[in-house]
Parts: C-alpha cells; sequence; structure tokens
C-alpha cells in the first residue's frame, strides 16, 4: 500500500502489510498532503515493517537522503516517465524534460483527490472550476478521458500530464538500465560523502 501519513501506515501493518510505500506530496499523480522528508522518518519511527520511499526522488542524492531517513528503497515514477521503454507519447515526454522546478500544479483539492501534474491549459481551467464552486460534474466532465489525451494523444495542453516536482531534474530520455546504473552509482558517491564527512 502507498501511505499518505502514520495512521494510514499504521493501519497497513496491522492489516498485514509486509512493508509500506510511503510517499510525499512532491510526487507525481495522486498525492497526500505532506512532504517526502517530514513524512518517511515518522513513519520508520511508527512502524516495524519496512519503508519505501517515494515523491522526489530523482537521483541517487535522494535515494540516499531518504535512506538516511530509515527507508529501506525507493519507488520512483517521475523519472521513469521519459525512460525509453516507457510508452506515453514523445510530447508528454518533451513536456517534462522541459518542465521547471516550480512547473507542477495540484489539481483536484476541492473534491479531495488531490493530483500533481504540469501545469497547462488542462490544469488552469481545472483550477478555475474548482475555484468557482460550480460542483463535481463540471470538474469530472473537464478531467474524462485526460490521461488518454496526454498519454496516448499527446495532447499536452487538454490532457493530464501527471509528473512530480523532480521533473525539473529530468533532463534527457535514457534507458531503465541507465537510469538504474547511474542512481547506484550516485547513491554511493553521496553515501561516500556522507562518511568522509564523519571522518
Ligand atoms: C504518470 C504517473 C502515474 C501514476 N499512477 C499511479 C497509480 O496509478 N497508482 C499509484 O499508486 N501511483 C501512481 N503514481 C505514483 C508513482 O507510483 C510513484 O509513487 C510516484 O511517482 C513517486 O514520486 P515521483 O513522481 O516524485 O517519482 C503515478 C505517478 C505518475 C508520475
Amino acid at each position: 500500500p502507498v501511505v499518505p501519513s502514520v495512521a494510514i501506515a499504521r493501519r497497513m501493518e496491522k492489516l498485514g502489510a509486509d512493508a509500506v510505500i510511503v510517499e510525499g506530496m512532491e510526487a507525481g499523480g495522486h498525492i497526500g498532503q505532506l512532504t517526502t522528508m517530514a513524512l518517511v522518518p515518522q513513519v520508520v519511527d511508527a512502524v516495524d515493517i519496512p519503508v519505501i520511499a517515494a515523491g522526489g526522488i530523482g537521483d541517487g542524492r535522494g535515494m540516499a537522503a531518504t535512506f538516511m531517513l530509515g527507508a529501506q528503497g525507493v519507488q520512483i515514477g517521475t523519472k521513469f516517465l521519459v525512460a525509453k521503454e516507457c510508452n506515453i507519447h514523445q510530447n508528454y515526454k518533451d513536456k517534462v524534460i522541459k518542465a521547471k522546478d516550480i512547473d507542477t500544479e495540484i489539481t483536484g483539492t476541492s473534491t479531495g483527490h488531490p493530483i500533481r501534474s504540469l501545469r497547462n491549459k488542462f490544469t488552469r481551467q481545472y483550477i478555475k472550476l474548482e475555484k468557482e464552486n460550480l460542483g463535481s460534474e463540471k470538474l469530472e466532465e473537464l478531467a474524462r478521458g485526460s490521461l488518454r489525451k496526454a498519454v496516448k494523444d499527446g495532447d499536452v495542453e487538454n490532457g493530464s500530464l501527471m509528473a512530480g516536482q523532480i521533473a525539473g531534474m529530468v533532463s534527457k530520455e535514457q534507458s531503465c538500465e541507465e537510469i538504474i546504473q547511474e542512481l547506484v552509482s550516485k547513491y554511493e558517491e553521496s553515501i561516500g560523502i556522507c562518511r568522509r564527512a564523519y571522518e
């Protein structure tokens, strides 16, 4: 289970989960309210099962940071959107690659289902409707098929380009193998830097 709070992590442990994925609100897609930095150590302290950290991890430094907080694994989404093996439309990939740190937006807060995606015509229209408070029907109408528009049609204006804040650090298309090799080598480098700082 992917959890956004200590209470839900505890509940999942009680129900027999083998591990929990603790996801901060930096992440792409459906999100909670807390950041990875604040949430991971609190869940690590609260449960006795392994914690996998997610949200805002873009390279080995992020991975090392969450391991420092007590995580035993990481789940990465946004970085893999531009993997060569990922079959989303090229227009979507190009938008992720071009994105800067401040280019994501949260829609759906008013419905209780917040989603982080890249800012575009779709998110602007959605947020405008949310502010007008006209009810969920209009919002549902706007959102219907929006992920397909982005993923299949490459419609980067009317589609929902779900992506996390770390998109600003995603700069090129790579194979999964390259992404993971870079991740591990940067992780080892980061751990080495920490070790030397202590010595
Ligand atoms: C395009 C996209 C679609 C996603 N779809 C799902 C989903 O269907 N179910 C889910 O549990 N998480 C989903 N996620 C969240 C990822 O599994 C992962 O936890 C998250 O992307 C990690 O944060 P990051 O985006 O900062 O790497 C999605 C993420 C993205 C970017």
